[in-house]
C-alpha cells in the first residue's frame, strides 16, 4: 500500500515536472500575447461605457421620467395632469436642499413606496444593476436645480 503511494507520487511529480518545463516555455508567449490582446479589448469596452452613462441617463429621463416629471424637470409632464400629488418642480432650491444625493437615487430604483412617498413614483428596478446610470439620473435632477429659474 505505501509502496504504490509512494511510486504514484514519485509518478505525479515527474508529469508535473515535464508539465511545467514543457508548458511553461510554450505558453509565457502564447498566453502572454493572448492575454494582452483580450485586456486591451476589455479596457476599451468598460473606458467607452463610464462616458455613455450620461448618455444612457439623457435617453432615459426623456423616454420614462420626463412623461410626468417634464422634459425640463417642472413637474408638468403630459402625464402629470391626472397624478395626486404631483410630481414636484426640480427647480425648487428649498427642495434640492432639504434632499441628499441617496435618497434621490433610492426612490428613482426602488421607486416611491418603498421610501413614503406616493407609489405613483414608479420603480426602475433595471436601474439597481446600472448604479452609474443611477448617479447620472440624480445629476440631471440636481441640473435643474442648478438652472436658477
Ligand atoms: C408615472 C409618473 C412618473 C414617472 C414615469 C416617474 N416619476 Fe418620479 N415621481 C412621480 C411622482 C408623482 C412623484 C412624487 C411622489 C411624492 O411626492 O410622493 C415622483 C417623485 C420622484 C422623486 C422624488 C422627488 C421628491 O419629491 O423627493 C424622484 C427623485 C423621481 N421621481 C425621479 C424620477 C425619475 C429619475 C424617473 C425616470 C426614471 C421618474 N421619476 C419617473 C411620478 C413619476
Amino acid at each position: 500500500m505505501k509502496t504504490t503511494a509512494r511510486i504514484l507520487t514519485a509518478g505525479a511529480l515527474l508529469a508535473l515536472g515535464t508539465m511545467a518545463g514543457c508548458g511553461g516555455g510554450q505558453g509565457d508567449s502564447g498566453t502572454g500575447s493572448q492575454t494582452g490582446t483580450g485586456g486591451t479589448g476589455a479596457g476599451a469596452q468598460s473606458a467607452a461605457a463610464t462616458p455613455d452613462a450620461s448618455q444612457q441617463a439623457q435617453q432615459i429621463f426623456s423616454t420614462r421620467c420626463a412623461a410626468c416629471h417634464g422634459a425640463e424637470g417642472y413637474g408638468d409632464g403630459p402625464g402629470a395632469a391626472g397624478l395626486d400629488p404631483k410630481p414636484r418642480n426640480y427647480h425648487e432650491a428649498a427642495w434640492q436642499d432639504s434632499v441628499t444625493d441617496e435618497e434621490i437615487e433610492s426612490t428613482i430604483v426602488y421607486g416611491g413606496a418603498a421610501v413614503g412617498k406616493s407609489p405613483l413614483m414608479v420603480a426602475n428596478p433595471d436601474l439597481g444593476a446600472k448604479p452609474e446610470v443611477v448617479v447620472a439620473l440624480r445629476k440631471i435632477i440636481r441640473g435643474f436645480g442648478k438652472q436658477n429659474n
